[in-house]
């Protein structure tokens, strides 16, 4: 590679399958229980070697999004003490529970750690509770306040359709309007799914805790959540991480597509994706 060749990394949309909020602590975080997927589409970034760490952000979901030290990305570079150049081409919606800002940094990191051998940082969830997770972007289930990562065997492909209306709402926001803070964790065991009706089927008897709470802030997310279960290919909806982004598992990848083009309307983002 010669000096000042950029590294590329994709930062894909995590989902939260299910996040089960089990207690808080007396400092206000609360403790999570969440199993963990990633989606075969993502933002882009390329990152170079630089004197001075700076950040050009471009792609469809680039607007509002800061291009400063406000960026995660740009304090993954401060974490890794090696300024680089940032090109962030944005695909995915912010502040939307999928993840953006957090798979960007891990990307940020992990493009670091190949430019110049440093080691990945082991309070990476200092930048974030998401960063840790996204790092691997594997399948994983999360615990504690999102730095404990257990990652999974392989599961099943789901294909899925992500659906977001438009709508930010700030996580410290949905967290405060949690009423009820300890409800039952996963089962300790996970089950091993052999394919992905099993995996579906459990995901049906969980949950996620801050759905409530997101509705409450954001009615729409409802409204996103009603339509993804009344349409016929729909298998299970339900929202991914604070919101608002909902995710509708379908049985194939046409059906997640033919759901896309049923979904359309004025201001909502709908995206097919595989996740595994
Ligand atoms: O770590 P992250 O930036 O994703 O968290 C944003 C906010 O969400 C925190 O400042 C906190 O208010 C809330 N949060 C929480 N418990 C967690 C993770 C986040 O209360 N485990």
């Amino acid at each position: 590679m010669t000096e000042n060749e950029p590294v590329r990394e994709i930062a894909p949309a995590k989902i939260n399958l299910t996040l089960h909020v089990t207690g808080q602590r007396p400092d206000g975080y609360h403790l999570l229980d969440s199993l963990v997927v990633f989606a075969d589409f993502g933002d882009r970034l390329e990152i170079r070697r630089a004197e001075q760490s700076s950040l050009r952000v471009s792609g469809p979901r680039a607007q509002g999004v800061p291009a400063d030290a406000g960026n995660l990305a740009v304090r993954a570079a401060a974490l890794m003490d090696w300024p680089v150049h940032i090109d962030l081409q944005k695909h995915l919606p912010s502040a939307a529970g999928i993840g953006g800002g957090s798979a960007d940094a891990a990307a940020v990191l992990r493009g670091i750690h190949r430019l110049s051998g440093r080691p990945l940082p082991n309070d990476s969830h200092r930048l974030g509770a998401d960063v840790p997770v996204c790092l691997t972007s594997r399948a994983a289930r999360m615990q504690g306040l999102g730095e404990d990562v257990i990652p999974l065997p392989a599961l099943p492909a789901l294909h899925a359709v992500l659906v977001n209306p438009g709508v930010e709402v700030p996580t410290p926001r949905v967290f405060a309007h949690l009423t009820r803070k300890e409800n039952p964790a996963m089962p300790r065991t996970l089950p091993v799914w052999t394919t992905a009706d099993n995996l579906a089927a459990w995901l049906a008897a969980m949950r996620n805790d801050l759905e409530q709470p997101a509705i409450r802030l954001a009615p729409v997310i409802a409204e996103v959540l009603t339509t993804l279960k009344a349409d016929p290919e729909c298998v299970l909806a339900r929202m991914s991480g604070s919101g608002a982004t909902c995710f509708a598992l379908t049985d194939t990848r046409a059906a997640a597509e033919a759901m896309t083009r049923r979904l359309a309307r004025p201001g909502w983002w709908v995206q097919p994706v595989t996740l595994s």
